[in-house]
């Protein structure tokens, strides 16, 4: 389990260096993996793009917190989206996109716990199936 208080820290000052990371963690996600792009060619408005990355928010808060909820709707997205054609360990790039914006955003006040803690949560997101 991941240390709650750290990851809350690295959420709190990625938001006051910047108030919508959300451009640049799709830009993140768009650099890694290309081909996922035209998956949101649709999504004109951004709407679809900013309510994903609202969910991938409350279910890192909500594993932090041991809530089992968002383990399950964590569970379901994985489910749902092999029907997008996102596999395996692909759903899981979305999660570490966020991590490395978060990185970045921190510049030096990046600490090495938090690059830890950060790999502990992420390896217990790809472990809920
Ligand atoms: C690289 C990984 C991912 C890709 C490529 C991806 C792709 C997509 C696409 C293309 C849609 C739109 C589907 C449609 O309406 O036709 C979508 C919707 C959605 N995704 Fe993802 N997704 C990824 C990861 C995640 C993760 C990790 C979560 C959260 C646990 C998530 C939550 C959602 C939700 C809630 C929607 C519906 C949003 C709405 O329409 O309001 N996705 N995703």
């Amino acid at each position: 389990m991941p240390d709650a208080d750290i990851i809350l820290s690295t959420f709190e000052r990625a938001a006051q260096a910047c108030a919508d990371p959300a451009p640049l963690i799709y830009a993140r996600l768009f650099e890694l993996r290309p081909d996922f792009k035209p998956l949101f060619d649709m999504d004109t408005d951004g709407g679809v793009r900013g309510s994903m990355l609202e969910t991938c928010f409350e279910a890192i808060l909500g594993v932090i917190e041991g809530a089992s909820s968002q383990r399950v709707i964590i569970s379901a997205a994985r489910f749902s989206h092999g029907g997008y054609g996102v596999v395996d360990e692909e759903f899981d790039i979305m999660f570490a996109s966020i991590r490395d914006v978060f990185r970045d955003l921190l510049g030096a006040r990046w600490t090495g716990t938090e690059e830890a803690q950060w790999a502990i949560l992420l390896k217990e997101i790809a472990a809920i199936s």
